[in-house]
């Protein structure tokens, strides 16, 4: 081998270091905590115990950047002995099989590396898993951009399922179709009858570009849409994908699925819908709603 390419190999390699350099120094490091505990809701006219992480329904959502490293530290202030699970997370995390018994506390270390865009996190087991849930978002790291055009916001949106009857260890099979109603971050809408029932409500400009993150947190196939409105699909569970054109989107138990949404019809309200894809009588429905007018055009 000639010097000139050892030269060259040299000046390679120390490139690929710089750039190492570059990417280690821009990934951070988090510390979430996460209290377990049983939360009092009502929905579809009933009252029951939940559990939730820090008393919300869905969970809280973890921020990060590409190749960062969080830190979650799990405080069992509930009645069941309870796990987490980071769906989508390539790594394998210490301890996501081990239960954290009541009124002890577990810290996992999960050390991102590739994934981008959304993944979620969720109690192991399925009773669990109903309500301890929420969204992982892994923006793109300082030093680099979207692949697609940079969006105005985001938004996250998770589909889940809610039962009226207590949920237990003794029945952790929830059978797809048991729900009593599905839920967008959530609220089960209207479609149900109780007039005390929350409707998710997504407020959005004319003209803007929204980077939506759908979370499917139901162990059953659901669709998702918005009337009259069409995405493009930019990724899915922590990876961006080929780019693709639809009016509807059909996710798997588990699935995430990144679209952006381009809001440019009349403006108005426009219903968001969400239904198991075995049954149309289901349909729980939120809101899309334009606050910004037009500006009207400069009269010269
Ligand atoms: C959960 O609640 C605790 C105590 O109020 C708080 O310190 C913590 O930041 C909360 N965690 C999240 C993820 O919001
Ligand atoms: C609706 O909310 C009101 C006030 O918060 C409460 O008094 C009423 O019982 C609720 N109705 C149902 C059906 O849950
Ligand atoms: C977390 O658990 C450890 C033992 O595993 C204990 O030493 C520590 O005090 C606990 N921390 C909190 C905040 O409960
Ligand atoms: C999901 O539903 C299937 C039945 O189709 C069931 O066997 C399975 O245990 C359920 N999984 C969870 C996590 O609830
Ligand atoms: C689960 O078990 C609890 C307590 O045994 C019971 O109240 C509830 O009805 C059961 N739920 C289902 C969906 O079978």
């Amino acid at each position: 081998m000639g010097s000139g390419s050892q030269k060259q190999g040299f000046m390679w390699i120390s490139g690929l270091l710089f750039l190492n350099t570059l990417l280690l120094s821009t990934a951070d490091v988090h510390y979430y905590d996460f209290f377990l505990q049983e939360s009092q809701f009502t929905k579809l006219c009933s009252t029951k115990n939940i559990l939730t992480v820090n008393g919300s329904f869905p969970g809280p959502e973890i921020r990060v950047g590409r190749g960062d490293t969080v830190f979650v530290n799990v405080h069992n202030q509930g009645n069941s002995a309870v796990s987490i699970k980071w769906e989508g997370v390539q790594e394998s995390i210490d301890g996501s099989n081990d239960l954290i018994q009541p009124g002890r506390n577990f810290t996992y270390e999960i050390k991102l590396g590739n994934e981008i865009g959304t993944l979620w996190w969720h109690a192991t087991s399925a009773w669990a898993s109903t309500t301890v849930h929420g969204a992982f978002v892994i923006s793109p790291a300082a030093n680099e951009d979207y692949p697609f055009p940079t969006p105005d916001s985001d938004k996250t949106i998770i589909l889940g399922e809610w039962f009226k009857q207590e949920l237990t260890e003794a029945n952790q099979t929830i059978a797809p179709g048991q729900a009593d109603a599905y839920t967008i971050n959530g609220s089960p809408g209207d479609t149900y009858g109780c007039s005390n029932d929350t409707t998710f409500d997504y407020q959005v400009n004319y003209g803007g570009l929204y980077l939506v993150r759908v979370v499917n947190a139901v162990n059953q196939t659901m669709v998702f849409g918005i009337a009259y409105h069409t995405f493009t699909v930019v990724g899915q569970n922590g990876a961006y994908s080929r780019r693709s054109f639809t009016d509807s989107l059909t996710l798997a138990p588990a699935q995430v699925i990144d679209v952006l949404l381009c809001p440019n019809q009349n403006l108005g309200h426009y219903y968001i819908i969400a239904r198991p894809s075995s049954d149309t009588k289901h349909t729980t429905l939120g809101i899309l709603r334009y606050t910004t007018t037009i500006n009207a055009p400069q009269s010269s």
